[in-house]
């Protein structure tokens, strides 16, 4: 059998951990995923970066962009970020040509989803993104599928494995958060604009793309109100566990009868609990589904190795030729969305 080929933008944190993955645990992939799956050609800002694995054994493409026209390549994997600029030249370029696209890009699918989506369906290719919310946690795959016979009613936690991990040390070590972000970043947890993460930014992303699975609406970033964890200070959250309480950063969406009600603010949350106990940059999302019940999604949220954990299992899903339910469900019904929620509560 022929192997995928693989396209991949973006050498960084996530794009690097993908080539050691594959590297690593390529003979069982291949196994598992029916063929092997290899990385051909890649791009990325520096060509003489020394990223710790060989380089010379891939085509080297100075522009992301470019990456679709190599004769190859049978998948994209889109690992730069940002919403727009490359990632979504990139993207756009992809679906173009009827090829499927692999992102971790949170961001792009929170702001440019529903279009993406409708480009893939009419190409009938792939569009997947398990790794752009909660990291290595499948919880993607557990809505779309795992819980596709349940309506859900609301979905929230914890979305963002740097504010996480900040809340947990300034806990733990009584420190303020500017000294913690700057280990969050050295273990490549944080956005490559780390106010995104500090602001709500990136679990509002998160936050949006989620909504939109478990409720079948399109992606509405500009709907999600954000607050992050700039003014948290240590002495609240010395008061707040005091009273049996801790801090956590919570996107929060729920489908009421005024509509979708989306949120991400710090929370004070009872030890009783089990988000209160989710430390460091774990992630864990909340489902409520009139049949299953709660489900829980837990585990590592951002770094290297649980990302490319989620970016490589969405390839062998395109390997096997399992491309998934579209994104939500048809375009039609994604694109009918309940009306924001502008009312108290
Ligand atoms: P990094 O900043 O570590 O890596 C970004 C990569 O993109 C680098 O290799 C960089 O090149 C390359 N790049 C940036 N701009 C350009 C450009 N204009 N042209 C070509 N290449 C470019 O980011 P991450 O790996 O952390 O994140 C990648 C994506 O994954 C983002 O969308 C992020 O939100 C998402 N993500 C990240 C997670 C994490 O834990 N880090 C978790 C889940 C999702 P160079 O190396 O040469 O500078
Ligand atoms: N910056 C993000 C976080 C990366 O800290 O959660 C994972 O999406």
């Amino acid at each position: 059998t022929k192997p995928l080929r693989i396209a991949l933008a973006g050498l960084g944190t996530v794009g690097g951990g993908v080539v050691r993955l594959l590297d690593a645990n390529g003979e069982l992939i291949a196994r598992r995923a029916g063929r092997a799956i290899e990385v051909v050609a890649v791009s990325a800002r520096d060509r003489g970066k020394d990223r710790g694995f060989d380089l010379s054994r891939f085509a080297w493409i100075d522009d992301p962009a470019e990456l679709v026209r190599h004769p190859d390549i049978d998948v994209v994997v889109e690992l730069v970020g940002g919403s727009d600029g490359p990632a979504l030249a990139l993207a756009r370029a992809t679906l173009g040509a009827g090829k499927s696209l692999v992102t971790a890009n949170k961001a792009m699918i929170a702001h440019h989803g529903l279009e993406l989506a409708r480009a893939a369906e009419a190409a009938q290719v792939a569009l997947k993104f398990e790794a752009a919310v909660a990291g290595g946690v499948p919880v993607i795959k557990g809505l779309r599928e795992g819980a596709a016979a349940n309506v859900i009613g609301s979905v929230y936690g914890i979305l963002n494995g740097t504010c996480n991990f900040i809340l947990s040390k300034m806990e733990a070590e009584g420190r303020d958060f500017a000294d913690i972000l700057s280990e969050a970043q050295a273990l490549g947890y944080a956005e490559a604009d780390p106010s995104f993460d500090i602001d709500g930014v990136d679990a509002a992303h998160k936050l949006s793309i989620l909504a939109s699975i478990a409720f079948g609406a399109q992606p509405a970033f500009g709907d999600v109100a954000a607050t992050g964890i700039r003014h948290v200070m240590a002495a609240d959250i010395a008061e707040a566990a005091a009273l049996g309480y801790r801090v956590r950063l919570l996107g929060v969406a729920d489908a009421g009868p005024h509509g979708l009600f989306q949120r991400v603010h710090p929370h004070l949350v009872p030890l009783s609990h089990p988000l209160a106990h989710v430390v460091g940059s774990t992630n864990a999302v909340v489902a409520e589904g009139n049949f299953v019940g709660r489900l829980l999604f837990q585990g590592a949220g951002a770094g290297d190795g649980p990302t490319a954990s989620a970016v490589v299992a969405d390839l062998i899903d395109i390997a096997r030729g399992e491309f998934g339910p579209p994104y939500a469900m048809p375009a039609d019904a994604l694109a009918d969305q309940p009306a924001a929620d502008t009312g108290e509560r």
